[in-house]
Formats: C-alpha cells, structure tokens, sequence
C-alpha cells in the first residue's frame, strides 16, 4: 500500500535526485512539485534519492482493464498496482470492457469502479455503428476524464466493428468538433476475412499470416486519408509494420504508438511460446522490429503504449482459434525500456519523450508528464544498475503471463509516486 508522506500542508522533500536536467531536489507539496532545484527548502520530510534517476511517472495510453464483468482477468486494484510496480502513474483504459464503454450509463459503471484505482485514470468512449448520438451528448459536457474516441476497424476482443467508411468519417467529424483524439485499431475487417478464408491451416504459425500485415497497412491508409479530409487529430494504435512507418512519415495530423511487444518480439518465438504469443495485430518479422526502432530515432514514434491486454492462463491455455488475443504490459515496459538504454540502442531522453512528454502533449493533459514546479508528483525512480530476470508468475496483474517472461535485464523500477503519494517495490 501506498504511503501518504504528503497530507496538504506535508512538504516532502526528495533529495539528490538524477533529473535530465541534472543533480537536483525535488519538494513535493500538496500532490504537486513545489520547488526543483540544487538548494534544500523547508521541509517536514526527507527521503534520500541517493543520486538515482528520477523520471516522470509513465502516462500510458493504451490499458485494458476489464474491470465489471471480466474483472477475473483483471479490476483497477490489480491493473493499478501492476502499473505503480512499472512506474506507470496515469493509465488510458480502452473500451472493449463487458459492459462496452458505449454510452453514459456504462461510463458511470467504468467511473465508479475505477474510483479504487491507485493510479491516475482516462478512459476511452467506444464508437459504434449507432452510438454517435449518445457520445454527442458525454462529450457536450466537456468531461475531464475522457481520453478520446476508440474506434476498431476489425474484431479483435469483444469490440464492435466499425466498417462502413462513411461511419468512420462521421466518428471523424465528432471528435473534431470536441477536439477529440481519435484512437484507432487500424487492422481492417474486410481484409482480415480474405486472408482467413485464403489460409486454410489455422494455427498461431500462422497467425501474422491470417491476421495479414496487408490489413493493417490498408487500414493505416484508409484512416490516414479520412482523416486528412476531415482534418481531425488520430493517433494509430500498435503500429507493426515498417510500410505502416512509412506511411506515417508523410503524415502530420496522425500520432503513432508501438508497443513493446511489436518492438522486440516477432512472431519466431511462437515456436517456443505458442498460443500465448497470440495478439492483435500480430507479431511480425525481424524486419519490422528494426523498422520500429529505426522510427523511434527518426521521431516518426509519438509514443510507447503498452496494449497491456490481460487474460487468464487457462484461457491462453486454449487452442489457436478459441484462444484470446493479448499480453500484460504495464509491469515490463519501463524496465525493458531502460534495458534498451543500458544496452546504448536508445536513450533516456528519448525514452521520456515517448512515455510521459508526448502522451501528456497528445491528450492534453494538464500538468502532467513533466517534473517541473506546479506539476503533479507522478514520478518513477530508478535503479539503472539492477540486473534482475522478469518473472510473470509474480505480477501483481492476474494475467501472469509474458512473451518476456524470464528475460534477465537491468534497469528497475524502486519507487512510484502518484501525486505526491509514495509507493515502494
Ligand atoms: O491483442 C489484443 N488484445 N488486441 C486488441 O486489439 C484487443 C486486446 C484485448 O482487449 O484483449
Ligand atoms: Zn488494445
């Protein structure tokens, strides 16, 4: 549990903190940093940082969280306390939940549940072939706690199908009169099912063959141009391919988000993992990771999102065609991303753009994402020497699996702070 160093007038002081703009103290006040810098202010508290590296906590803007009627797989409780054990201090949580994020009743469940979140919380309104109307009326309110509009253009988890083009440019539309961001599962239904009747052999070999990297690529195309006439802000959901990539390089009004998984993993370890390494999109090849990474120093990549799509063992356990689709992700992102800067191929900056800087930017967050004076205290801290191997049937998610499972790093996470409230690992 957490611990409350920092009631209203509490002033917390973190000492010897490695900031990226150096050697610095940081006084937490009331959830928000109060001073930054090299003097030591009146304080009530101290804790010695002892020169470890403190970023700002992650903002992740894609989380399952399944909480209501799949709260088996995963509830706030457990989803949150994963997220604090990776640093992650704000989460964005999709709405192909059971009941379906699709009109103001179920927000007000989605709400009221989340309220035992130990993190920062946004969630996503879900649009369907009808429910314009419906989303009208949430986003005429104005709500702060709504992160955007999800739309899928194919199946994947118990979502709805949007497939009609003109629906989409309408959900388009919408989201440019709120100002809304448009999240999108770009994959295409049409597509999806060509390719399935053309691979006759169902087998999670060949997954990223039925779930076709032509499906993804022709609906990155589609929306890219849909939305360039309506001229509305979409952000791409697990971009996986490198065609995908270069599509996004001509684009200005679109953002991009890989995910961890379509970084550093292609579909060769299913051998080894099988079925558990099904997710959508697919795993792709070598080729593609490299595209990826080459993205990220391009600064083609807005942002690192975890797709943290929990499910439990035994229904990973089941056979390709019945098995769902998906891997946690919040516990391991930060830690397999400061393995990446350990090893020299990216680095701390450009880590911290792409998972606090650029989400808060994106989605508009207001004092977040930054550790400046009059920020929230949504910081991670670190241990960069750290070696340690990952082991899933220790999450603190239910879902206790990972195509990461067992890989020996260095880099951890020892300290979370969520406004000023401190959690230790
Ligand atoms: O692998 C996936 N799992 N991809 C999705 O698009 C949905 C997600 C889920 O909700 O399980
Ligand atoms: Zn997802």
């Amino acid at each position: 549990a957490g611990m409350n160093l920092c009631g209203e007038k509490m002033k917390l002081l973190l000492k010897n903190c490695n900031t990226l703009k150096g050697m610095k103290n940081i006084l937490i006040k009331s959830n928000k940093i109060f001073y930054l810098g090299d003097d030591i202010p009146h304080f009530d508290k101290q804790i010695d940082i002892s020169g470890m590296l403190v970023i700002p906590g992650l903002i992740d803007p894609h989380v399952h969280v399944r909480d209501l009627e799949q709260s088996y797989k995963e509830d706030w409780k457990s989803a949150s306390e994963a997220a604090l054990v990776g640093g992650v201090t704000t989460i964005f949580d999709m709405p192909n939940s059971i009941p379906a994020t699709t009109n103001l009743k179920n927000l007000n469940l989605k709400r009221k549940v989340a309220e035992k979140s130990l993190v920062n919380r946004k969630f996503y309104l879900g649009a369907t072939n009808d429910n314009l109307n419906e989303l009208d009326e949430i986003l005429q309110e104005n709500p702060d706690d709504v992160a955007g509009i999800k739309m899928f253009l194919a199946a994947s988890s118990s979502n709805e199908v949007v497939s009609n083009k003109n629906k989409v440019k309408e959900i388009f539309e919408l989201a440019k009169k709120y100002n809304k961001i448009v999240a999108v599962h770009s994959e295409l239904q049409s597509c999806l099912d060509e390719w399935n009747a053309k691979i006759s052999e169902k087998s999670i070999q060949n997954h990223n063959k039925i779930r076709n990297r032509e499906c993804a690529i022709n609906g990155t195309e589609l929306v890219l141009k849909l939305a360039k006439e309506v001229g509305n802000k979409i952000y791409i959901c697990h971009v996986s391919t490198r065609e995908e990539i270069e599509l996004l390089k001509e684009n200005k009004n679109a953002f991009c988000e890989i995910t961890l998984h379509h970084l550093l993993k292609n579909e060769k370890i299913l051998k080894k993992v099988g079925n558990f390494g099904k997710v959508n999109p697919p795993l792709r090849t070598e080729k593609d990771n490299l595209a990826l990474l080459q993205a990220i120093l391009d600064d083609v990549v807005d942002t690192i999102g975890t797709d943290h799509a929990p499910h439990t063992l035994a229904e990973k356990n089941q056979k390709y065609s019945k098995v769902p689709s998906g891997f946690p992700g919040v516990e391991t992102a930060l830690p397999l991303l400061l393995n990446e800067v350990n090893k020299g191929i990216l680095s701390l900056e450009k880590i911290v753009e792409l998972t606090s800087l650029n989400p808060s930017k994106i989605f508009g967050l207001k004092n977040r994402g930054k550790i400046e004076k009059g920020c929230f205290a949504d910081l991670a801290v670190i241990d960069m020497n750290k070696k340690w191997k990952i082991n899933a049937s220790k999450f603190r998610s239910k879902a206790k699996y990972s195509p990461f499972d067992e890989m020996e790093i260095q880099g951890k996470v020892v300290m979370t702070f969520v406004n000023g409230k401190m959690f230790e690992n």
